[in-house]
């Protein structure tokens, strides 16, 4: 059979890649993809984005089904315009994808079905979320209600900052659309981990849990971004709150959702805050897999992937099952000069393998902003590659991930030095 997958980055070609792993799968097109995807043994690029197209391509070609990365396509609705055609598809509706694409709409849903997460106000008249956050002090977590990929959250450790980000979105408008109503909420401690279900409307597969790292630089300094590393499984989530969450908080989503009307199919992902006591809080939800997670994630699937996705979109996921590999995965992304602010592109990649990528027997570099530029591959992208290794414990992929990276350079390359570092701190 051929699939399609939607989307360019480092979630897209690991997706890809495993797909490619299935018995049953001959080609596996990658829309856009990047200069990894181009060179995968089974992967076929296709440039095509526009999302008319996109059904056009996959009925032409009979694909047998189609799975989407990253959040624009899915708030935009190819799932619906997909399903219209009678063309099978795993993902949210644009309705349902409003998880994701409005923050006020989730922490709303959030309150009402008593999914536990921080408290809120939600504004879009700059005066009075002054007024609330003089009222309720710092440090306080300022939010963009739109997409706005990584970048709409301040966590002001400050009263100014506070002030400073409301400007910025409601009064400057520097977010555009996505800024022009703000969330406001209680700030949370503890140590965050990524939650990730696939979701058939009623029925729900856990996927391995799995840490990020959102911010540029080691101990978790600098900026947000998109994510600069991650590794799974996450220690963090025991036996005891892997529970918890599915009944706190994953399965009263899936039933809220239908409850109110909507029902939500595709990848669920909820980006938890796990605090001392080890309860768990919704910081967010997602509606697709995230980026780097899924690298590590795939890294460590054993099972027929496209089986899987075939038993989701046909509502059987209660048959699906997903064996994991025991050990470890950890990737640590390689980013471009000026990431997150202003990526360069068009940087020489060098120390590739001779056929771009390379899966070698415990590692594998997962391509994300990278494209072809006479006969050499180069930066095209803020995230440009997710080096992830397997190993025995989360020390030995992480030394497996480091050494691998240091076979890579190019100018400017930013990547941080402690992926993993959670983990390795537990107390065991
Ligand atoms: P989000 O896009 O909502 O996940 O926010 C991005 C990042 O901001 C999260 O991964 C957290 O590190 C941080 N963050 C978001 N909300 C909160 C909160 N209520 N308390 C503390 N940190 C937060
Ligand atoms: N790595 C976090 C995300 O994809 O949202």
């Amino acid at each position: 059979m051929k699939v399609l997958v939607v989307g360019g980055g480092g979630r897209e070609h690991a997706l890809a890649w495993r797909l490619a792993r299935s018995p049953r799968v001959q080609t596996v097109f990658v829309a856009p993809g990047n200069a990894g995807t181009a060179r995968e043994a089974g992967l076929q690029n296709v440039p095509i984005t526009d999302l008319a197209a996109l059904a056009d391509f996959a009925a032409a070609q009979s694909v047998a089904f189609t799975v989407v990365g990253p959040e624009g396509p899915l708030a935009g609705g190819i799932v619906d315009r997909f399903r219209e055609r009678g063309l099978r598809i795993f993902g949210p509706t644009a309705q349902a994808a409003q998880l994701e694409s409005s923050k006020d709409f989730a922490k709303a849903f959030m309150k009402r079905h008593g999914i536990p997460t921080a408290d809120y106000e939600t504004f879009t008249d700059a005066a009075l979320a002054h007024r609330y956050v003089d009222a309720r002090g710092a440090p306080i977590v300022i939010k963009a209600d739109g997409l706005a990929a990584g970048k709409g959250v301040v966590v002001a450790t400050t009263l100014a900052q506070a002030h400073e980000a409301i400007d910025a979105m409601l009064t400057d408008n520097r977010m555009g659309a996505a800024g022009a109503r703000v969330v406001i909420e209680e700030f949370l401690s503890g140590e965050e981990a990524s939650f990730i279900v696939l979701s058939d409307g009623r029925q729900v597969l856990p996927l391995a849990t799995s840490q990020d790292h959102k911010r540029l630089l080691d101990g978790d300094a600098g900026p947000n971004t998109g994510g600069m590393g991650a590794y799974s499984p996450a220690p963090v989530v025991t036996p005891e709150i892997h529970a918890r969450v599915l009944r706190e908080i994953i399965q009263p989503t899936v039933q809220g959702m239908a409850r109110d009307g909507i029902v939500f199919t595709g990848f669920l992902y909820a980006g938890l805050m796990i605090d001392e006591q080890g309860n768990p809080r919704t910081l967010e939800f997602n509606c697709r897999m995230g980026d780097p997670e899924t690298q590590p994630i795939m890294a460590r699937v054993k099972s027929d992937l496209a089986e899987v996705f075939e038993l989701a979109i046909d509502g059987h996921l209660d048959r699906a099952e997903i064996a994991w590999d025991r050990r470890t995965a950890l990737g640590v992304v390689m980013a471009a000069a000026g990431y997150p602010e202003d990526p360069r592109r068009g940087d020489v990649i060098e120390g590739l393998d001779a056929d771009g990528n390379g899966a070698r027997e415990d590692s594998l570099v997962f391509h994300a902003g990278t494209a072809d530029q006479d006969n050499r591959i180069v930066t095209s992208g803020g995230r440009v590659l997710c080096v992830t290794a397997l190993g025995d414990s989360l020390r030995l992929a992480q030394a497996g991930a480091y050494q691998r990276v240091q076979d890579i350079r190019f100018s400017g390359m930013q990547y941080r030095r402690d992926i993993g570092h959670r983990g390795l701190s537990r107390k065991r």
